[in-house]
């Protein structure tokens, strides 16, 4: 509990964890739906749009345990209501050396120490948990950066976050430093005819060899081992300079329980994969979340497997999962994804599809309980 002083009253500050309930009705204490209320408060005020505002009864599937990521949710109160929210997720890989530490508290709360509170939590969990690298993610829409904003430059790539931003002051405030900044960029669909057919001339005169296949919810049977082995390269083939990453374990089994989750959280995957002619091995893929009625889709993972890189295999598959989200979401207007400044080929691809930059996302990391 903090106590501070605040005029004439004594405001109290409680933080408590949150149990994840099986349904919304048994949330008699309706701290998961604070929870939630609390990050979409936060969205609403950071985006000024509800592309990240979720309805509770969804976001349980995305809350509930895992085999593979431990989730450990918390809420502050002030004064009895929810002002700040405290996740902290830990993967289970017995070497891994990373969490995430993310902390949220609501704009008419802030600057009264209840971030610091939390975010000194979140570091006392990953401490508990074994793990020494956290990781914490700040998010800066480019429209609300002053022109001429001081920058502080991360350990690796080219762009650098806005030094004043409320966000970044409280990340160096408390010891982190900036490891990676992201690149959000946001794509309007469907594409024009001429730009799709262009492109996709462009992808197959030199993905001979291969062909696409796109699936919906369910990875085909026959393709799942393959698949798994692809989104373990994911971490590992990533630009990660300037940031620890740990190695992630999939199998089959793995990729239903993920595919089950999204579904469940009502924001089903939507993946196109390059093949191996004559073959069931998967050397690409990309991931499309697409929630329920939204307007906006989100794009996950890319990935060419290394030896197969230099047959545009990356656009093929961004290619043929714009087709396929015409026919399963017809009402999406837009795309966002996350890559690394630095990432360029990734970059270059997208910027011939049309998308446009947003919002920069920076990655900061701490060492603690060395
Ligand atoms: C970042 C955030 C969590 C801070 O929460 P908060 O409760 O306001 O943080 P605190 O009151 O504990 O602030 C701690 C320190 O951070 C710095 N800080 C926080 N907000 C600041 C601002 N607007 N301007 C300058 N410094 C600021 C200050 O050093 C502050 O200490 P001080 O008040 O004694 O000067 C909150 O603004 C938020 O939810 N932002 C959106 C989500 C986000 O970016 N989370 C990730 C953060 S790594």
């Amino acid at each position: 509990m903090i106590t501070g002083d605040r005029g004439f009253f004594v405001v109290r500050v409680i933080i408590e964890r949150v149990a994840v309930p099986e349904r919304i009705a048994d949330d008699t204490t309706g701290d998961f739906v604070g929870f939630v209320d609390v990050g979409n408060d936060c969205a609403l005020h950071l985006w000024r749009n509800d592309d990240f505002v979720y309805d509770p009864a969804d976001q349980l599937a995305w809350y509930r345990p895992s085999p593979f990521r431990l989730r450990m949710l918390y809420l502050a109160r002030l004064d009895g209501e929810p002002a700040g929210r405290l996740l902290v997720t830990v993967p289970l890989e017995e070497e891994a050396t990373t969490a995430e530490v993310e902390v949220h508290v609501i704009p008419a709360a802030r600057r009264h120490g209840i971030g610091t509170a939390l975010l000194r939590r979140g570091e006392d969990l990953v401490g508990d948990a074994g793990r020494v690298d956290v990781s914490t993610f700040t998010e800066h829409v480019l429209a609300d950066i002053p022109s001429g904003a001081r920058t502080i430059a991360p350990e690796a790539g080219p762009v650098g976050l806005p030094a004043d931003d409320d966000s970044v002051r409280f990340a160096l405030a408390n010891g982190y430093a900036l490891g990676q900044v992201e690149e959000v960029s946001r794509l309007t669909v469907p594409l024009p005819d001429a730009v799709a057919s262009a492109l996709q001339a462009q992808a197959d005169a030199h993905s001979d060899g291969y062909r696409t296949v796109t699936w919906w919810q369910h990875c085909p049977e026959e393709l799942v081992e393959s698949f798994a082995a692809a989104r373990a390269r994911m971490v590992i083939d990533v630009p990660h300079d300037g940031i620890a990453l740990d190695t992630e374990r999939w199998d089959a089994q793995r990729v239903r329980e993920e595919e089950q989750r999204w579904i469940d959280a009502a924001e089903p995957m939507l993946v196109a994969a390059a093949v191996r002619d004559g073959s069931d091995e998967v050397v690409a893929y990309t991931i499309l979340l697409v929630a329920q009625d939204s307007k906006k889709v989100e794009q996950w993972d890319t990935l060419v497997v290394a030896a197969h890189r230099g047959h545009r295999l990356g656009l093929a598959v961004k290619l043929a999962n714009l087709r396929a989200l015409a026919e399963v979401a017809p009402g999406v207007e837009r795309i966002l994804t996350w890559n690394a400044g630095e990432n360029a080929p990734m970059l270059a691809i997208n910027a011939a599809m049309g998308f446009e930059a947003y919002a920069l996302d920076g990655n900061w990391q701490k060492r603690v309980g060395t």
